[in-house]
């Protein structure tokens, strides 16, 4: 009982719910996992199993099947609804017949997987996970020998906005992002079996059994103007933050969150010509030996 304050901690995700926003946004991302992919592909050549675990809605599964003509991929995920729009994706992709789910909780539904993976893939998932020490060695132990985990975890946090937008105090995100830390410190320790780590992670890997290999960041760089693409993602996102972190801003702050949001106001980010989405994301990969 004691561990379990989400309610009170505002920690709980709901997924499902979430599924439109993870959808456009790893959409937008596009061009950040196409690199990332890319770069994967130098290390990880003709896997016939690629893993996405904590998939989501499957618009990485898909890039993956995209890239890696010849694999099989199965995107796995607690969330049956987001599987189902994987699955739809897939189809309407072309991917149907080498394209599976595998719906359940990680790491412990990877065991019901038919054969070990080539490429192990979990892209900002196991951070939701509470024990990532044992999640990691619960991957490595369903690679194939000579199989590859690449995790994306950590990196910068997105910017949507100049400095100084005019109305409230400058450094609106900065001040965003410090609530947005403390908020991640709760969700973590709300996770069922949570466990604090550092989060070394190619350390991490290496305790996993695996050989760390390559750590790359790659950037998503929309400038202004922005796209009605771009400018939608910093609305949720903002959006999202004003949802979650409401109560951890100051009222001047929090008056500013709401300005930016409202599509009536001149500078809402819905209008405002100085919107831009600015994001890294980091990749870590490790090899299993043979
Ligand atoms: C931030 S989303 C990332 C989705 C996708 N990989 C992407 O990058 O767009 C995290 C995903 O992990 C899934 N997830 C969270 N906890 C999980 C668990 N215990 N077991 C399986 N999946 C989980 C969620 O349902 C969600 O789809």
């Amino acid at each position: 009982m004691a561990h379990h304050h989400n309610h009170h901690h505002n920690t709980h995700i709901d997924w499902a719910e979430m599924a439109p926003h993870l959808e456009s946004q790893a959409e937008l991302y596009a061009p950040l996992y196409e690199r990332a992919l890319a770069w994967l592909g130098k290390e990880v050549t003709e896997p016939g199993l690629i893993v996405d675990a904590g998939s989501g809605p499957g618009v990485v599964s898909c890039l993956f099947a995209e890239v890696f003509e010849g694999a099989r991929v199965v995107a796995v995920d607690s969330s049956a609804p987001l599987l189902e729009r994987a699955r739809a994706r897939a189809e309407r992709l072309g991917y149907g017949d080498r394209f599976g789910t595998l719906a359940g909780e990680l790491p412990d539904v990877l065991g019901e997987l038919d054969y070990p993976a080539d490429l192990l893939w979990a892209g900002r998932s196991l951070h939701h996970l509470g024990d990532q020490r044992t999640a990691l060695t619960a991957f490595a132990e369903r690679l194939a020998p000579g199989g590859t985990v690449a995790i994306m975890e950590g990196g910068l946090p997105a910017r949507f906005l100049p400095r100084d937008i005019g109305i409230g105090r400058p450094g609106l995100q900065a001040r965003l992002d410090v609530v947005e830390q403390e908020w991640f410190t709760r969700m973590r320790f709300d996770l069922p079996g949570s466990v604090a780590e550092t989060e070394d992670w190619p350390a991490l890997l290496t305790a996993a059994g695996l050989k760390p290999t390559r750590t790359r960041s790659f950037l998503l760089d929309l400038p202004a103007p922005a796209s009605e693409r771009a400018r939608a993602h910093a609305a949720a996102s903002l959006s999202r933050m004003r949802e979650v972190l409401s109560d951890d801003l100051d009222a001047d702050d929090r008056t500013t969150l709401d300005r930016l949001l409202d599509p009536d106001d001149e500078a809402s980010v819905h209008r405002r010509s100085d919107v831009f989405v600015l994001a890294a994301h980091t990749v870590f990969t490790a090899v299993r030996a043979h």
